[in-house]
């Protein structure tokens, strides 16, 4: 766990923005301001500070984050634009929209930021400080919002400290946010979806468009809702969750130093974290999954794993990931 970090709090100077950039580049996790409310950051490209910011936030499960860049061209290096998104880009960034698209080939988003999906979310914000920050790190920052899992919102660093001091590394302090709810979020890998209602109003992204959003019936919203179904990675192989032994054929998604029995004739073997580390193997377990899912193996057993710290997201992630196939 990431508690007993000294937190440091400090207003934004130019100090503070070289510190929150180093912090970063150093796998580190640094809350700051954006227009909508307050983030917690992390780099996007490295996926074992992304899994340090799930375990600071006590997720119980993956969900896909926001990639934060600085503006639309470091966007189009990771996400696919279409003639809708770029027309909505261009209206609302920088500010509080979200934009949902197919990743590019070489997107260097790390695969546990997306939750193994294809699509990347992305935003361009507006705030001062956010933007600054951007600009001192130089890649993308995934960040949630800086709070704790359940919890409200922060919208002041007073709010962040309560929820998160000691969890993480620093916090900007930039005054209280302005918008205070979260960016809309819109889907724009087929026709246009409102994902998120948010910071920009739903007739301001219909007025750019041209057409009504697509309103989806109550009851097809939750697998459209972000983090629920339909917005999980399923992989095309079955999958055997807690196996305790492989049979021929199956690819094996080890964890630990002891290897189940059969192991030796499995069709290829990775280990999500040979020593048992649950913050590696949440870094590891997206790109694991797809490595696995490429050998067409009759299944991919997984060992079990323990149900304690990252472990219950890995598991929650895992048995998404093996309803797709049932
Ligand atoms: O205003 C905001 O958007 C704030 C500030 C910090 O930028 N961030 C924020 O992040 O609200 P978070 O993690 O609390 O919410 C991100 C939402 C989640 O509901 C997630 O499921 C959805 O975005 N999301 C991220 N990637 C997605 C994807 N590829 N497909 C569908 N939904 C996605
Ligand atoms: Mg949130």
């Amino acid at each position: 766990m990431n508690v007993g970090l000294k937190t440091q709090i400090v207003p934004v100077d130019e100090a503070a923005l070289v510190a929150a950039a180093h912090v970063l580049a150093q796998g580190g996790l640094v809350a700051f301001p954006t227009e909508t409310v307050y983030g917690l950051g992390a780099d996007a490209a490295n996926p074992v500070a992304i899994a340090r910011l799930y375990q600071a936030k006590g997720r119980p499960s993956f969900n896909p984050l926001i990639a934060h860049v600085f503006d639309l061209k470091a966007a189009q290096r990771i996400g696919r634009f279409d003639a809708p998104a770029l027309a909505l880009a261009e209206a609302f960034w920088p500010g509080p929209l979200t934009l949902v698209l197919p990743k590019t080939r070489d997107c260097a988003v790390a695969d546990l930021a997306t939750a193994g999906l294809d699509t990347v979310a992305i935003r361009v914000p507006a705030h001062k400080v956010a933007r600054q920050i951007l600009r001192a790190f130089g890649g993308a920052v995934v960040a949630p919002s800086a709070n704790l899992s359940g919890h409200v919102s922060s919208t002041t660093a007073l709010h962040v400290q309560s929820d998160l001091e000691g969890r993480i590394d620093l916090i900007i302090d930039g005054g209280p946010v302005e918008v205070g709810v979260e960016s809309t979020i819109v889907g724009c890998f087929e026709t246009p979806k409102l994902l998120r209602p948010g910071g920009v109003p739903r007739d301001g992204i219909e007025r750019v468009l041209g057409h009504a959003l697509e309103q989806p019936a109550p009851d097809a919203v939750k697998p459209l809702a972000p983090g629920i179904l339909g917005s999980h990675y399923a992989p095309r192989s079955r999958l055997r969750l807690n196996a305790e032994s492989i049979e021929a054929g199956e690819a094996l998604l080890a964890f630990g130093p002891a290897m189940p029995k059969g192991a030796d004739g499995a069709k290829a073997v990775m280990n999500l974290s040979t020593r048992g580390d649950l913050v590696e193997a949440a870094a590891n377990l997206f790109s694991y999954l797809r490595a696995l899912d490429s050998r067409a193996a009759r299944a991919i057993a997984v060992m079990p794993i323990p149900q304690d710290g990252l472990g219950e997201a890995i598991n929650d992630r895992l048995r998404r990931a093996a309803m797709g196939r049932e």
